[in-house]
């Protein structure tokens, strides 16, 4: 489904990325690890069109989309989260989800301005088809609370509702249990083990390796921006390199 060959990103003289080349399976969950500062995020950049590769190719679907936009890679069937929370802290939780399927929307902007019936039989619409997505993510009850009402843990969420939101064969989370306690990170891993079940494909970074062993299939490790690792969670918890690199530290 998603495969990257090759891929780096240089800031200066820095390697943020370096060489990097996996692939993703259909309807598979991938871990991405590393130490702090590895390039995980640079490479979640990179594979949803808000930074660009220096060298490389990302190739979706049989597509090449390293060179467009990030809406247009959206369109195709990438939605992500970010790692610093990016809600619109004002509006409630309800209309920030409305947000993520406006982008789906078949009403035109001129409908919407002139609320027309089409306009607003989309908004009842989509307002439906938000709550249900609340509903799955065990927020109907924050519905019309601001977003910046919420825990950390709570609004990761609703940043995933939001992506969900826009119909997506592939995810992408950037450490979507940061700030969440023991339960919501179980509850979590149940939730992507779930959406996996009805054909959705992952890519995940994360730092908490009981997540990583309870859902992923495939984990590859990143160290200074290159791949030092891949494999199941078993495979790559045993690595030296690894445990050198990555579990050591957190010892
Ligand atoms: N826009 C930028 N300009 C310059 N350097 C950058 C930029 N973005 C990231 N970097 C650098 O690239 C490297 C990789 O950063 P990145 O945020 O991708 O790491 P990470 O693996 O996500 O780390 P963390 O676990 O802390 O989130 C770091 O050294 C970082 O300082
Ligand atoms: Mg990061």
């Amino acid at each position: 489904m998603l495969t990257l060959k090759k891929v780096s990103r240089h800031f200066g003289g820095l390697a943020a990325v370096n060489n990097v080349s996996f692939q993703v399976q259909s309807n598979q969950i991938v871990g991405l690890i590393g130490p702090n500062g590895a390039g995980k995020t640079t490479l979640l950049n990179l594979i949803s069109g808000l930074d660009r590769a220096t060298q490389g190719e990302i190739i979706f679907k049989d597509l090449t989309i390293q060179h467009l936009m990030p809406h247009r890679i959206n369109s195709l069937g990438i939605a992500r989260t970010y790692q610093n929370i990016r809600l619109f802290s004002e509006m409630s939780v309800l209309e920030n989800v409305v947000v993520g399927l406006h982008c789906s929307g078949r009403a035109s902007l001129f409908e919407a301005a002139l609320w027309l019936p089409t306009y607003r039989n989309e908004e009842k619409h989509l307002k439906d088809q938000a709550m249900s997505l609340l509903q799955r993510l065990g927020l109907e009850e924050y519905a019309s609370s601001p977003a910046d009402a919420l825990s950390y843990g709570l609004q990761r969420r609703v940043e995933i509702a939001r992506a969900l939101a826009t119909h997506p064969a592939l995810l992408l989370l950037d450490e979507p249990t940061a700030g969440m306690n023991a339960a919501e990170t179980a509850r979590l891993g149940d939730l992507i083990l779930s959406l996996r079940e009805e054909g959705l494909t992952v890519l995940v970074i994360e730092h908490d390796m009981a997540f990583i062993t309870q859902v992923c299939d495939q984990v590859v490790v990143l160290n200074f921006g290159e791949v030092i690792s891949q494999g199941t969670p078993e495979q790559i918890k045993t690595d030296d390199l690894v445990v050198q690199a990555y579990l050591g530290t957190e010892e």
